[in-house]
């Protein structure tokens, strides 16, 4: 399974009076080629969403609007990403569990990611995550 780390990237950022601008172009700013942007919107007040991993998929997580937090779980250790600047992406390889709480009213999610979908992708288990991790 997949051991490179999550991390934060910075997305460029266009500063101007009239509005500040922000772009991904190709996969020069995610390391990876993307194939598929999805959307989480309208998650009512304490909802989570997210609680699995994947086995092939990359991600690249932004607070395009708002707030919440990512919980990422390698296996080994949890760690907390709050994500609330529209220029900052959260990184995430394959084999992390992920979890996304603490939604703010209006958060907008977009995730950008390497591969279509795929349910054959998902680690839904978080004991066979477990031992996936600690197989590897
Ligand atoms: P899922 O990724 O399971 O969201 P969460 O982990 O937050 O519950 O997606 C929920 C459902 O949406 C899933 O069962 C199928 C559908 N879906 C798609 O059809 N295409 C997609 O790109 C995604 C992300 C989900």
């Amino acid at each position: 399974m997949n051991k490179e780390t999550c991390r934060i990237i910075s997305l460029p950022k266009i500063v101007d009076p009239r509005g500040n601008l922000t772009f991904i172009e190709g996969d020069a700013h995610a390391p990876f080629e993307i194939r598929r942007t999805y959307w989480i919107y309208d998650v009512p007040g304490g909802e989570k969403r997210g609680g699995h991993a994947y086995r092939t998929n990359h991600e690249l997580i932004i607070a395009v609007s708002g707030s919440f937090d990512v919980v990422i779980d390698d296996g080994a250790a949890r760690r907390t990403h709050s994500l609330n600047r529209s220029y900052y992406g959260l990184y995430v390889p394959p084999g992390h569990w992920r979890e996304l709480v603490n939604f703010s009213t209006n958060a907008l999610c977009l995730v950008l990611a390497s591969g279509e979908y795929d349910e054959a992708d998902y680690i839904r288990n978080y004991e066979s995550f477990h031992t996936l991790r600690a197989g590897t």
